[in-house]
């Protein structure tokens, strides 16, 4: 099938197996490689991305299910000048980022919580990223992090 979809603001069509996972389309057929894929199953979040506005484990959607999709990947959240998104820049000044695995997913989880809830508690923070799964930070730096998007988007 021919998958049309809008991602990081641009139209795409590409040729894709209708059950290939929107993962792969973005990572093997469009080079946007900052999705990860540490599990393929569903459990980490390191795959995070946002669909229609909603986080999305990309590698359990079916390109299929992307058909008409506004996607957005972690490489549409920079200026166009490269300028670090606030979360981004975030996550970074609160040392919120060791190996990096999972970072991609975390920062997308963050500025789609943030979206919803612009001032959320820290319970609402750790309910926000527990899809999220990290083996590096012991998570209170992303909570710091969060915390710290939170008041300059504020
Ligand atoms: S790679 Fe998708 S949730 Fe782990
Ligand atoms: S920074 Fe290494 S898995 Fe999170």
């Amino acid at each position: 099938m021919e998958l049309k979809m809008n991602v990081n603001g641009q139209p795409v069509a590409v040729e894709v197996a209708p059950t290939e996972p929107l993962l792969q389309v973005l990572r093997e057929r469009l080079g946007l490689v900052g999705a990860k894929e540490p599990c393929g199953k569903g459990e980490c979040g390191g795959c995070t991305v946002l669909m229609n506005g909603q986080t999305v484990n990309a590698c359990l959607v079916m390109a299929a299910q992307a058909e008409g999709a506004e996607v957005l990947t972690v490489e549409g959240l920079a200026a166009p000048d490269g300028k670090l998104h606030p979360v981004q820049q975030a996550f970074v000044e609160a040392g919120a980022v060791q190996c990096g695995y999972c970072m991609t997913g975390m920062v997308m989880s963050a500025f789609s919580l943030l979206q919803q809830n612009p001032q959320p508690t820290e319970a609402e923070i750790k309910e926000g990223m527990e899809g999220n799964l990290c083996r590096c930070t012991g998570y209170q730096k992303v909570f710091d992090a969060v915390n710290l998007a939170a008041g300059r988007l504020r």
